[in-house]
């Protein structure tokens, strides 16, 4: 049985948070990255055990010093889950540079900095799991949200394409994109929008972190390695294409 790390970005909080508790469950050694809130990286690792690591990963530099460091404590790393996210909501009236730059630069800019550090070590090893979250907003885009829409919907078009770089190497590709789920950053959508957005939700209600992480669970199993290229939607049936 192959030893398996992962760096799971954005991992201390929300979707990461659940991503990295199952994968350790499934018997990884989960690395999880963070940028900002210290406190509550320390109170995830008392709480889980889980090394957290903090690095910016719109920082292209510090993705490749950090990956070095992940692999010299812990071996090579053979998944890698981009879900380190932000938003800057606001109509494109309202949105200034900056917020359209920090979210491609974090949500987007992120994928590449950290695919470009990992992925030659699993093409020589000739196995890797990069699993990017996506979401139903770069799917099906979102009042508010030209930023955080266009750089989710990069991130599918950067999955397909990198799946096809990968393949022969042994190395999928693959995207999951989240519906609207129980975060704080959902939480932080004003109360009457919200309520609007989950009276769409054939399913009537927010979904779970957990039930993101279930997905990325399988799509990084070695037994998945026939799936590569694709999208895992999990939303409660408010977006179908
Ligand atoms: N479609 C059409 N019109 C809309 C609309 C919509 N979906 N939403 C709002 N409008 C209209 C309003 O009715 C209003 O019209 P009037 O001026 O004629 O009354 C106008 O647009 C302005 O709306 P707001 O008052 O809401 O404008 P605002 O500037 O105060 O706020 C906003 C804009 C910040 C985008 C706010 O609407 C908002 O937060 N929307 C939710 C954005 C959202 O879903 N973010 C998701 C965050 S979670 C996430 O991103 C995770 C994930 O992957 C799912």
């Amino acid at each position: 049985m192959r030893k398996h790390v992962a760096i799971v970005t954005g991992g201390t909080r929300g979707i990461g948070a659940a991503i990295s508790k199952k994968l350790t469950e499934n018997g990884v050694t989960v690395v999880a990255n963070y940028a900002g809130d210290d406190e509550k990286a320390k109170a995830f690792t008392e709480a889980t055990g889980i090394a957290a690591m903090k690095w910016n990963v719109a920082d292209y530099d510090a993705c490749h010093a950090k990956v070095k460091e992940v692999e010299e404590t812990h071996g090579p790393v053979t998944i890698l889950i981009n879900n380190a996210g932000i938003t800057r909501d606001g109509t494109l009236l309202k949105m200034d540079r900056q917020m359209w730059e920090d979210v491609i630069n974090v949500n987007l800019g992120g994928c590449f900095n950290m695919s470009k550090a990992v992925f030659p070590g699993m093409k020589a090893r000739s196995f890797g799991r990069i699993v990017s979250i996506g979401s139903i907003n770069g799917q099906g885009g979102q009042y508010g949200q030209v930023n955080y829409a266009a750089a989710k919907s990069g991130i599918h078009g950067f999955t397909k394409a990198l799946a096809q770089e990968g393949a022969r190497f042994g190395v999928t590709v693959n995207a999951l994109a989240p519906g609207y789920i129980d975060t704080e950053m959902v939480a932080a959508v004003p109360e009457p929008v919200l309520e609007k957005i989950v009276a769409k939700i054939p399913v009537g209600r927010l979904g779970q972190a957990d039930e993101i992480a279930r997905g990325v669970a399988f799509l990084c199993g070695e037994d998945a390695g026939f799936v590569t290229g694709s999208t895992l939607s999990i939303n409660g049936g408010q977006h179908m294409y």
